[in-house]
């Protein structure tokens, strides 16, 4: 805790508030703080003010001690020309920058993100990233490293296999020297005898791929015996899926050479997004005006927006699931966002998500870790593996940039802001369900102007100051 920032320049009346862990029940926050002698008095509640200064400024991201290299410059400059490449793709089109585009907030603008086929689920945004404890949506991967093998093997996203994967880093002799000098040198995945275009394990009951093979049903005409050659799924199914087929062919240590690429380029992806850390929005100057008692600073924030941050930690309880300086609490919640966009009205969130990331293979407890025993394990060891009935979850996004980043919603519901407020303050549209939800999540009785004051304080938590390296491949 700041306790000892927070003692500068605030005064002793809000100094005694915060020592008694004044963050306030909602509701108390009457009368503006009072002024003890400093130059700035802050024109918030005495429990909002204790709120909005553990809300800034954005520290750097914690260490991974699960990624050896995850503050390593070259891996970061490796990762930088794999996340713009588009020779980690099907057909050569796809990378993470199509859909996380450095230019428009890392993200796609699309209600659902369409990779090398449709998906169902909205493109979150990647500012501050490093700084989250589950990735996706229904938290199904637990490091930065490992989310980012997820999509190169998805066959709605990048649809590639990992044995192409260290085959186009070995063909490409920039990536391959980058690679070299980081990781020493690589194996002959030239050597189509040993490593196989596109060999991979294909997991099954993958989500993903039931979605690909429902796509190639449709695309030839609906016909329930049409299975196209590339979409068979493996084991249980019946089928032998040819990237699985061509995997199994290989030596295990062959197999483990390819992993240990695979598992590096995401370890070099994880060290570049790093890098898309958030700066200095109106509200972070403005903390920092309550914080040195500098009312010019103050200013910097709206009164609209002032006014709509103490709705935001008050009467409207966002901070129950908003809090910290990334505005998330890293859980995830059942809002009954409605159903929208063609998504499935059955994406079962978070449920899913821990059964996919019991079997993943690449998470903080694998061989692949480079702490596999370390504090890192401690959140996925109590882990229930499902969820019975549960209602369906999605991790709380961060708030940071949130005005630069519509659609809004795991399913992209929300065109703007406004609608999102609109939803949180009425409820209307509500997703309807039988298992009883988040009891905050209520009717807030707000007007018109409190709506507006609300979305007017969202956007102060905008900083579009852009590092540019992020945006080009280095050249
Ligand atoms: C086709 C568009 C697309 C491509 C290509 C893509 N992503 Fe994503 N990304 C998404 C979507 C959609 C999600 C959320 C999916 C979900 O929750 O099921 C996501 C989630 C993420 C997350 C988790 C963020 C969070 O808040 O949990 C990270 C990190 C990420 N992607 C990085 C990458 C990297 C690195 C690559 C390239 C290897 C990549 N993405 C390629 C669309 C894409
Ligand atoms: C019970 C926890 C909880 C509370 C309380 C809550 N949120 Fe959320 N918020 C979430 C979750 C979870 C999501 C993602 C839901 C989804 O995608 O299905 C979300 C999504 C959002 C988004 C969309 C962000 C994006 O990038 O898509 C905004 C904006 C938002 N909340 C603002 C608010 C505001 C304003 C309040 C107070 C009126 C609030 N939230 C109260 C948990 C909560």
């Amino acid at each position: 805790m700041g306790d000892m920032r927070v003692l500068i320049g605030i005064g002793a009346a809000l100094a005694a508030s915060v020592l008694m862990g004044g963050c306030g029940t909602p509701g108390d926050s009457g009368g503006s703080s009072p002024n003890a002698g400093t130059a700035a008095p802050s024109p918030l509640s005495d429990a909002a003010t204790a709120t909005a200064l553990r809300m800034s400024p954005v520290p750097p991201p914690p260490p991974d001690p699960t990624n050896l290299y995850f503050e390593d410059e070259g891996a970061a400059e490796l990762g930088r020309a794999l996340f713009h490449t588009s020779a980690l793709s099907k057909g050569g089109n796809m990378s993470c920058a199509k859909c996380h585009d450095p230019r428009d907030s890392f993200v796609d603008l699309k209600p659902l993100a369409e990779g090398v086929l449709p998906l169902e689920r909205h493109t979150p945004s990647l500012w501050n990233v490093a700084h989250l404890r589950w990735f996706f949506w229904d938290g199904r991967a637990d490091s930065l490293w490992g989310q980012a093998l997820i999509p190169l093997e998805d066959p709605l996203e990048h649809a590639f296999a990992r044995t192409e994967v260290a085959r186009a880093i070995h063909g490409d002799p920039k990536l391959r020297t980058a690679y070299e000098d980081l990781f020493g040198p690589m194996a002959p995945f030239d050597n189509l005898d040993r490593f196989p275009p596109y060999g991979r394990p294909v997991p099954e009951n993958d989500r993903a791929h039931q979605l690909a093979r429902e796509h190639a049903r449709r695309a030839a005409g609906g016909d329930p015996d049409a299975e196209p050659h590339h979409e068979h799924l493996g084991g249980s199914s019946g089928f032998y899926h040819p990237h699985q087929r061509s995997w199994d062919k290989m030596s295990p240590a062959d197999q483990a050479l390819v992993n240990r690429v695979f598992v590096n380029v995401g370890k070099c992806l994880a060290a570049f997004q790093r890098r898309m850390v958030s700066g200095r929005s109106e509200f972070d100057v403005f903390v920092e005006g309550l914080r040195e008692g500098a009312p010019e600073k103050v200013a910097a924030m709206d009164p609209a927006a002032i006014r709509g941050f103490e709705l935001f930690t008050g009467k409207a309880q966002c901070t129950v699931c908003h809090h910290g300086p990334l505005f998330t609490d890293y859980e995830f919640h059942d809002t009954r966002v409605p159903i929208a966009n063609g998504a499935p009205a059955d994406d079962p969130g978070r449920s899913r998500g821990l059964e996919s990331l019991a079997a993943f293979q690449f998470g903080v407890t694998s061989e692949w870790s480079d702490d596999p025993d370390g504090p890192a394990g401690n959140k996925v060891k109590y882990l229930p593996k499902h969820r019975h009935a549960g209602a369906p979850e999605f991790k709380t996004p961060s708030l940071r940039n949130v005005a630069l980043t519509p659609p809004y919603m795991h399913n992209g519901a929300f065109k703007t802001l406004e609608e999102v407020v609109q939803f949180y303050a009425t409820r209307e549209g509500e997703r309807p369900s039988n298992i009883p939800g988040e009891t905050i999540l209520k009717p807030l009785g707000l007007s018109d102007a409190e709506r507006a004051d609300l979305v007017a304080f969202l956007r102060a938590l905008t900083d579009d100051s852009l590092d540019l390296s992020l945006v080009r491949a280095p050249r």
